[in-house]
């Protein structure tokens, strides 16, 4: 369907609020379900998944030092809402039980493995059916580490894609005295936005494509359902609203930005726009960045052109549209969606238009918030002090019917392993490690470890870089970006490119917390993480 663009406000989501309490900390119950919701005025609502009847979910507020228990339940119907293509994982995945398999995995929570809602973890509705990897119901998050814009999406193996397309992701935001006492904007100027791209047939269903035979001209090779090698939308969805608009006043605005898009990558910046005409024009107010995945940056960094967002991350931004009263803006995005990042890439299905801003002639209260200087210690993690030097490589094949799969490996396995393979990454708690990921691929994966924050030393081209040699020398990598700065749970990784960080496992300089057991690594295009690019990692006790 054709939607007018710009009609509705950006919603804020909803905070959840605890049910109780457990062993004297907060206790919430969240129930996934089916529901219907307007995603666009001209559109019949649509029927979504979501949490406690919102999607996005609620947002979790959450306090550093305070944890909190957290059920997630599953109410979803029978049957699943999109096309589920049982050859995914179809011979270790029970796709004939009753009932949808979720799992809640909190992005970014330095969480215990039993509660990290892992892939094999799921459960069916009132826990009927559960996954072998299943633990507990109750998860535990300790909430220790430093504040950050976290988010929780859904992970169940084979159907992350479907699960987190129909709906099932929120906000989680870690909080701390000591940032409030920096007197960033906040209460209604500080803004979650999630950015998502969608799809919808004329009925206003939600449209996911069951079959890629169209895609290569009427080859019916490809099973039925089949799941396709990437999903983009032609619509842009913020806060689940369909082209919106946002409001907002000549003054300094924080806006915690996620990208909860399965596949597509945002190059994202304000330009004039002059409505009437649909034409953009000057540049808008620029971003200031002031945090990253994982917390706050040790002082802002105004970013001099566009913000890369790939899918799973989150930038935390200060925008002052003081110098911009009255005007309209325009939320402008970059990015093809086939995205090759410096690479360079093809205008394939881009989406340009996100979001309009209207900015009003006045402000409705004086605007007290700062920008300090410093916000924060970020420690850094010396490269001298390597315990253990990977070498990871991205890569991808044909499966049995000729369709893509991409596949994570190693320098010992440049071919790929698949999920079922045994754990090839066993960092041992207390150490530090480098992690080189080499992009043997065509497009840009953003990749994704559980558990822990990491720092980007810099990236270099894959011509010049040596496999075999372990060790690594920032001073002669392309330095970090802007929004690689601090510490983060998500890199992106171009094609033909190998991206250096850094990782700590447990406690650092009192930040983050020890724990051990299996997490996950993956690509955060979440099409590429179900198929099958998604490998275990297990964090194992040091020797003392
Ligand atoms: Cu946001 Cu394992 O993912
Ligand atoms: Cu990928």
């Amino acid at each position: 369907p054709e939607l007018e663009k710009w009609v509705d406000e950006v919603p804020r989501p909803g905070v959840a609020e605890p049910t109780g309490t457990k062993e004297g900390q907060p206790h919430y119950e969240i129930e996934m379900g089916e529901f219907e919701q307007e995603l666009h005025s001209d559109l019949p609502p649509t029927t979504v998944w979501g949490f406690d009847g919102q999607f996005p979910g609620p947002t979790i507020e959450a306090e550093q030092g305070e944890p909190i228990y957290v059920r997630w339940t599953n109410d979803l119907p029978d049957d699943h809402l999109l096309p589920v293509d049982t050859t995914v994982h179809g011979d270790t995945i029970p796709y004939d039980i009753d009932g949808v398999r979720t799992v809640t995995h909190l992005h970014g929570g330095n969480i215990e493995s039993e509660s990290d809602g892992k892939a094999k973890g799921w459960f069916t509705r009132d826990f009927q059916e559960t996954g072998p990897a299943f633990e507990k119901k109750d998860y535990y998050y300790v909430n220790d580490q430093p504040p950050a814009t976290l988010w929780y999406h859904d992970h169940a193996i084979g159907i992350t894609r479907l699960n987190v397309y129909a709906g099932l992701a929120g906000f989680y935001l870690l909080r701390s005295e000591r940032e409030r006492e920096l007197g960033l904007p906040d209460g209604e100027y500080e803004i979650p936005l999630v950015v998502q791209d969608r799809s919808f047939d004329e009925d206003g269903s939600l449209f996911y494509p069951s079959a890629v035979s169209e895609d290569r001209g009427g080859d019916e090779s490809y099973p039925e359902t089949s799941i396709v090698p990437e999903f983009y939308g032609d619509v842009p969805v913020v806060n689940g609203k369909a082209w919106p608009r946002l409001s907002v006043e000549p003054r300094t605005y924080r806006f915690r930005i996620l990208n909860g898009s399965n596949c597509r990558y945002y190059d994202l910046e304000l330009l004039e726009y002059d409505e009437a005409s649909g034409e953009t024009g000057d540049d808008g107010p620029s971003f200031v960045q002031v945090g990253n995945d994982g917390g706050l940056l040790a002082e802002p960094v105004g970013l001099d052109g566009r913000l890369e967002i790939g899918p799973g991350k989150r930038a935390d931004l200060v925008v002052d549209f003081s110098d911009f009263a009255g005007e309209t803006l325009l939320l402008h995005n970059d990015a093809p969606s086939m995205y090759r990042g410096r690479a360079g890439g093809e205008e394939t299905k881009p989406l340009p238009e996100v979001m309009l801003v209207d900015v009003a002639d006045s402000n409705d209260a004086e605007d007290d918030s700062r920008i300090p200087d410093e916000l924060t210690e970020v420690p850094e993690i010396p490269t001298d002090a390597v315990d253990t030097h990977r070498h990871l490589v991205l890569t991808a094949t044909s499966d049995e019917y000729g369709r893509m799969k991409h596949l994570l490996g190693t320098r010992d396995q440049p071919g790929g392993y698949s999920l079922e393979d045994p754990v090839t990454e066993e960092p041992e708690l207390g150490t530090t490690e480098v992690w080189s990921i080499a992009n043997n691929t065509g497009m840009s994966h953003p990749i994704h470890l559980h558990l822990v924050h990491f720092q980007v030393l810099g990236r270099q081209s894959v011509a010049d870089y040596d496999s075999e040699t372990d060790g690594v020398d920032p001073d002669a990598l392309e330095p970090p970006e802007p929004y690689d700065l601090g510490w983060n749970d998500v890199v992106s990784v171009d094609p033909g490119e190998v991206v250096h960080v850094i990782v700590h496992f447990g406690e650092y300089e009192g930040l983050f917390n020890d724990q051990t057991g299996t997490y996950m690594w993956h690509c955060h295009m979440v099409e590429h993480e179900d198929y099958d690019m998604m490998r275990p990692y297990r964090v194992v006790p040091g020797d003392d």
